[in-house]
């Protein structure tokens, strides 16, 4: 069956207080609806309609940077007129399409494959309308109830300002995620009557409309964590803490070594390697890729796309940034490599730094193979420290003044003493 989903992502989330739009509220560095897309994705969408409103440009220029061409388009709700009337504006660009219909709500970011995959089993086996999604809490306030009939079919489902006192004790609440038959969906949205408190068109609505002409089905999932909204700051952080918890979880299932993970910090598209040691305090962050059997931290960081091979040791109160490591390198303490660019069995000393910026652009560094820069080695950018080349500790070494393979330079700034010493050098290889 041919399958396609709308995100809903035109709200501002006025109760975060913040200038960005809600969807693009990083959760473990990625931003909410990257999850939502990544769902549609996998659960093998042909299309993804994203509906934006505010501040759509910024919304676009996220989505393209998915790289997902046009299987992903995003398109405009002026005024925000409730979720009925978003989905509406996803008509023209499914027009034609025949199969079923996922709805998202960007601000639902936790919810599992799993539970994508169980919502769709149960709309095509069922042969529903709609399937939608539900969950029971201990504290449903805020949210759409789902009301049952005598055999407990879904009636219909209520929102939390409509709902009489005895509804507000339902504590089976809709979280925000259906399958529609796609044809079903948009004549069904036809029908929707303006909420006449809010003055929106509640998607929600469409339930009562299927449940007198037509079938309506709903998967209750177990983990009340999945369905968890972010509507505030507080719920950014109570959500981010679960996404991270995941995310180290798969992590250690994978083979990596996380030592007091409460502590470490992993963004949503790292990705480490097995046997992999990451001490406490560590945070790896913006698409950083480490390699196996490294050793990390205590309190590192790395940030920037940075690229650390195989076999690397990146230890306490080291930083990089956009910094490529080679294999065996190792960069054990107080660093900061910044637009650096690192061969294989490197040794960077302690307290060694790239001034990589300045004050308008930023410059590359290039530290070749085998090197040994010394303690306390500041490296003005750009510059390259040779293959096998050696800096003494404390050396300066002024942008564009490229230490030689195999040259040994000190002093401030640095000067060349030998481009022999590598016969006495143990690292002559
Ligand atoms: C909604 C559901 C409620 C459910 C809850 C789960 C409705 C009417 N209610 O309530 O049953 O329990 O989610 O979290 O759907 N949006 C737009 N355009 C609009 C309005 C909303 O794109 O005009 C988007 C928002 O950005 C958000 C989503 O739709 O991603 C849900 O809207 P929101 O206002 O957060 O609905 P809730 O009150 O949370
Ligand atoms: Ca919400």
């Amino acid at each position: 069956m041919r399958k396609a989903a709308i995100i809903l992502a035109a709200g501002k989330g006025t109760r975060l207080r913040s200038i960005l739009p809600k969807a693009l509220h990083p959760i473990c560095g990625k931003p909410m609806l990257g999850y939502l897309v990544e769902r549609a994705r996998v659960a093998g969408c042909e299309k993804i309609v994203v509906v934006g409103g505010y501040k759509i440009e910024l919304v676009r220029e996220y989505l393209k940077s998915l790289g997902l061409g046009a299987s992903l388009v995003c398109v405009e709700q002026k005024e925000q007129l409730g979720s009925g009337h978003a989905v509406q504006q996803a008509a023209r660009a499914l027009k034609n399409f025949q199969g079923a219909v996922f709805v998202f709500y960007c601000d639902t970011p936790l919810i599992s494959q799993a539970t994508v995959k169980e919502l769709f089993k149960n709309y095509s086996s069922e042969k529903t309308d709609c399937t939608l999604l539900s969950v029971e809490l201990k504290q449903p306030f805020g949210y759409g109830r789902v009301q049952r009939g005598p055999s407990a079919e879904v009636v219909k489902i209520i929102e939390e300002n409509d709902a009489t006192s005895d509804e507000k004790n339902i504590r089976e609440i809709n979280v925000g995620c259906y399958v529609f038959s796609a044809v079903r969906l948009f004549e069904g949205l036809k029908k929707i009557k303006k909420n006449p408190q809010k003055k929106e068109y509640y998607l929600t609505d469409i339930v009562e409309i299927f449940s007198q002409s037509g079938k309506v089905g709903a998967v209750i999932t177990a983990d009340a964590k999945e369905v968890l909204g972010v509507n505030s700051q507080k719920d950014l952080a109570r959500v981010e803490e679960i996404a991270q918890k995941r995310i180290l979880d798969g992590w250690m299932d994978k083979g990596v070594r996380i030592r007091c993970p409460k502590t470490v910090t992993i963004d949503a598209d790292v990705r480490i390697g097995q046997d992999t040691t990451v001490m406490p305090h560590t945070v790896l962050e913006q698409g950083s890729v480490i390699g196996r059997g490294c050793k990390l931290g205590p309190f590192a960081r790395i940030r920037g796309n940075s690229r650390v091979g195989n076999h690397v040791v990146v230890g306490n109160f080291v930083e990089l940034v956009r910094t490529t490591l080679g294999d065996h390198t190792q960069v054990k303490h107080l660093s900061y490599l910044g637009d650096a660019s690192v061969g294989a069995y490197v040794n960077i000393g302690a307290g060694t730094i790239t001034a990589n910026y300045d004050g308008k652009n930023k410059h590359q560094t290039v530290i070749r193979d085998r090197a040994s820069v010394g303690s306390g080695t500041i490296l003005v950018a750009p510059v390259v420290v040779g293959r096998a080349a050696v800096t003494g500790a404390g050396a300066v070494v002024t942008r564009r003044n490229n230490v030689p393979d195999r040259a040994l330079v000190v002093g401030v700034p640095a000067r060349i003493i030998t481009k022999r010493h590598l016969k006495r050098h143990p690292r002559n290889l």
